[in-house]
C-alpha cells in the first residue's frame, strides 16, 4: 500500500525522501512524488511510474531543494495511476500525502463543492482532504487538522505541509501506520521503520489520532483535543543491513535463507527447560486449559499458516480449530462468545481485514490472540495476549520468512495446549519440543541441499498457462501456501487441491503437459497421494513430487522428484515449505519478473 516519508533535518530533504521512499517499494506502488520547502515555497515534483521515473523527471525539470518536505509512493485506489493522481495533493495553502482511504470523500468533495471550491484536477480522495484542510485553515494547522480529523471517515495517516509554516511537518494517523523517527538534530514520519534506520534506529508510533509537528529537528505530539501529550521513545532491534539484499538479488532469496535464524529467534525464548512456555505473551496453562473453541483468523499466507495450526491444534489438543478467511468472517455474523479464542495471525499487524475481526470479536467478549510479525503494530497493541514473531522486517511482498515462524509458533502453541489439556504426556511434549529445536538446522540443510535442484525444476513450469498443487492432509494445507507462492510471483495461474477431490471434477482440466505439483510427506497418507498422483500422471500431467528421502516413488510416476530430510511428519511443513518458496522464487526470476514486487500487489493492505 502507499507509503508516506517526512523530513525536517539539516540534509538535503530530496535526497532524503527518495533514499527513504526507495525503503518503502516493497509495499507496492505505481506512482511517487515529493513536496519540498525551497526558500520558503512549497516546490512538487511528482510522476507515475517507480521511483527512478521521478528522479529522472527531477534530473531534467530540477530537483526541489531545501531542509523540510514530504515524500509518497501511491498505491491506486481511487482514480488510475497517473502523473496527476499522484500525491503530493494541494489545496491553496496546503499540500498533503496520505496513505489509505476517506470513506466519506463524496460527501466532502459536495460539501466543498457547494462552498465555492471546484477546483479539482485529480480523481481522488486526497485532493478533497487537500482542499477541506485548504477550506477550514485559518492560521493555526493543528487547530484546522483537529477539525478535520472531526469530518473525515476512514483509515488513513496523513504527512501535511502548509504554504506560511515553512521548513515544517505535520503529521496524523487514523488506523493506517506511521512511526515519527527522531535522529540527531532531524526529525522523519514514515509507514514503516525501514525508511528511516539508515538515519535512526529511534522512533515514536503515533496513535490513533495524534497529530505530529516537526519542527527545529524536534517533534512535538497532541491529542485530537489539543493537548500536548508525551510519548515513549522506542528502539528498533534491528539495523540496516537487515533492511538491506546483503549480496542477494532479492529480497525473497534472501529472506528465504534467513529462515533458520527466525526461527530460531522466535523459539528460543519461549523455551524453557525443554517444554514450550508462552507465559512471558501472557499464556498460561491455566488460559490455553479455558477455550471451548478457537478460531484463526488472518488474511493469505497467514491464514495458510492458520491451516497447518488448525491440523495440529486439532490433532494434539484435541480441541475444535476453524480457519477463516478475514474479509470473510468479518461479515458473517460468527458465532462467538466469551468461551472461545481468537488467533489473529498477521506479520505486518496492520492488515484492515484482521484488524477489522479483532475488534468484532472483541465487541463479543472473545479472548484475543495476535501472531504477529510488527512490533506495536495495531493488531499487537489490541489483542489481549500477543506472540511476536522474530523474523525481523519482511522486505519481499512475497511472504516466506514470515510464514515459517508463524508455523513455528502454531507448533509451540498446540504442543504447550496439548500437554496443558493433558492430551500429551510430558515426556512426549520434550520430545516434540526438542524436534521442534532441532528444525531450523534441517531448514538449513534443505536449502543447501535442493536449491539447485529447485531452480531446474522451475524451468519446466515456465511455459505452463496454469497448474495445480495437490496434497492430502497437512500436505494439503501447506499446498495452499505453495500455490499462492507460485501465482503471486511467477503470474502462473495455479490451484491448490485436495488430492481425494480432484476425481469430484477437477481433474478434467488435466491435458497433455500441464504442471502438477503434489506434496506427499505425509506416511500415513503416502499411498493414497501416489495413488492420485498416478491418476493425473496417466492422464498427460507432467508431475512434480516434493517427498522425503525415503518415500518410495519412480520417475515413471514423477516425472521430477524434489527429495527433502524426513523428520516427524507432523513438523514436515517446515521443511516442506523451502522447496514451494524455492519453486515459486526461480520460476519468477525464470520469468524475469518484478520478484520482490510483483505486479498489482502491496506488502501490507491496509485498505479494505
Ligand atoms: O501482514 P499480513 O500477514 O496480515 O498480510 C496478509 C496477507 O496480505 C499476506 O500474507 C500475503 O498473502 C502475502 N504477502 C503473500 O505472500
Amino acid at each position: 500500500m502507499c507509503g508516506i516519508v517526512g523530513y525536517v533535518g539539516p540534509r538535503d530533504c530530496s535526497d532524503v525522501l527518495i533514499e527513504a521512499l526507495t525503503k518503502l517499494e516493497y509495499r507496492g506502488y505505481d506512482s511517487a512524488g515529493i513536496a519540498v520547502f525551497e526558500n520558503g515555497r512549497i516546490k512538487v515534483a511528482k510522476s507515475k511510474g517507480r521511483l527512478t521515473d521521478l528522479v529522472e523527471k527531477m534530473n531534467k525539470e530540477g530537483k526541489p531543494k531545501g531542509h523540510a518536505g514530504i515524500g509518497h509512493t501511491r498505491w491506486a485506489t481511487h482514480g488510475e495511476p497517473s502523473d496527476v493522481n499522484s500525491h503530493p495533493h494541494s489545496g491553496r495553502r496546503v499540500t498533503i500525502v496520505h496513505n489509505g482511504i476517506i470513506e466519506n470523500y463524496k460527501e466532502i468533495k459536495q460539501f466543498l463543492i457547494d462552498n465555492d471550491r471546484t477546483e479539482f484536477l485529480s480523481d481522488t480522495d486526497t485532493e478533497v482532504v487537500a482542499q477541506l484542510l485548504d477550506f477550514y485553515y485559518d492560521g493555526d494547522p493543528v487547530r484546522c487538522i483537529r477539525r478535520v480529523l472531526h469530518e473525515i471517515r476512514g483509515s488513513f495517516a496523513l504527512g501535511i505541509v502548509f504554504a506560511d509554516r515553512p521548513e515544517t511537518v505535520y503529521a496524523v494517523r487514523c488506523e493506517s501506520p506511521l512511526i515519527v523517527g527522531q535522529g540527531k538534530g532531524e526529525v522523519f514520519i514514515a509507514s514503516d521503520v525501514p525508511a528511516i534506520i539508515k538515519y535512526t534506529k529511534d522512533y515514536y508510533l503515533l496513535d490513533h489520532k495524534e497529530i505530529a509537528v516537526l519542527r527545529n529537528g524536534t517533534v512535538q505530539f497532541c491529542s485530537l483535543h489539543g493537548r500536548i501529550i508525551e510519548k515513549e521513545l522506542l528502539t528498533a532491534d534491528w539495523d540496516e543491513d537487515s533492511a538491506e539484499k546483503g549480496g542477494y538479488p532479492h529480497f525473497m532469496i534472501k529472506e528465504i535463507h534467513e529462515q533458520p535464524t527466525a526461527v530460531k529467534t522466535t523459539i528460543t525464548p519461549r523455551i524453557e527447560n525443554g517444554l514450550p512456555d508462552l507465559s512471558e505473551c501472557g499464556i498460561t496453562p491455566e488460559t490455553l486449559r479455558g477455550f471451548k473453541n478457537i478460531f484463526i483468523v488472518a488474511c493469505g499466507t497467514a491464514m495458510h499458516a492458520g491451516m497447518v495450526g488448525k491440523y495440529v491444534i486439532e490433532k494434539l489438543a484435541r480441541v475444535s480449530v476453524t480457519v477463516d478467511i478475514a474479509s470473510e468472517f468479518r461479515y458473517r455474523d460468527p458465532l462467538i462468545d466469551e468461551n472461545d479464542l481468537v488467533i489473529i495471525i498477521s506479520q505486518s499487524g496492520e492488515t484492515a481485514d484482521s484488524k477489522a475481526v479483532l475488534s468484532l470479536v472483541k465487541q463479543r467478549n472473545a479472548k484475543t490472540l495476535a501472531v504477529v510479525n510488527v512490533k506495536g503494530s495495531s493488531i499487537a497493541r489490541e489483542a489481549d495476549m500477543v506472540i511476536y514473531t522474530h523474523a525481523g522486517p519482511e522486505i519481499a511482498v512475497a511472504s516466506t520468512k514470515a510464514y515459517m515462524v508463524q508455523l513455528s509458533v502454531m507448533y509451540l502453541l498446540a504442543f504447550e495446549m496439548a500437554f496443558a489439556k493433558g492430551r500429551i504426556s510430558e515426556e512426549e511434549c520434550r520430545r516434540l519440543t526438542l524436534e521442534l529445536v532441532r528444525v531450523p538446522d534441517i531448514i538449513d540443510q534443505t536449502i543447501k541441499r535442493i536449491e539447485n535442484v529447485c531452480r531446474y525444476v522451475s524451468t519446466k513450469l515456465i511455459t505452463a498457462d496454469s497448474l495445480l498443487y495437490i496434497g492430502r492432509g497437512l500436505d494439503y494445507a501447506l499446498s495452499m501456501e505453495g500455490s499462492l507462492k507460485l501465482k503471486e510471483i511467477s503470474y502462473i495461474h495455479s490451484e491448490s487441491y485436495a488430492a481425494g477431490e480432484l476425481k469430484h471434477g477437477t481433474i478434467s482440466l488435466i491435458t497433455e503437459g500441464m504442471p502438477v505439483i503434489a506434496v506427499a510427506t505425509q506416511n500415513s497418507l503416502f499411498e493414497k497421494t501416489l495413488s492420485n498422483i498416478k491418476e493425473v500422471k496417466a492422464r498427460g500431467a507432467m508431475t512434480i513430487v516434493i517427498c522425503d528421502q525415503k518415500a518410495d516413488i519412480d520417475f515413471d510416476v514423477a516425472n521430477y522428484i524434489v527429495r527433502i530430510p524426513r523428520i516427524s511428519e507432523m513438523l514436515m511443513p517446515m521443511i516442506a515449505t523451502v522447496p514451494m518458496q524455492l519453486l515459486a522464487y526461480y520460476t519468477s526470476v525464470n520469468k524475469g519478473n518484478d520478484v520482490d514486487k510483483p505486479r498489482n500487489l502491496a506488502k501490507s493492505v491496509t485498505v479494505e
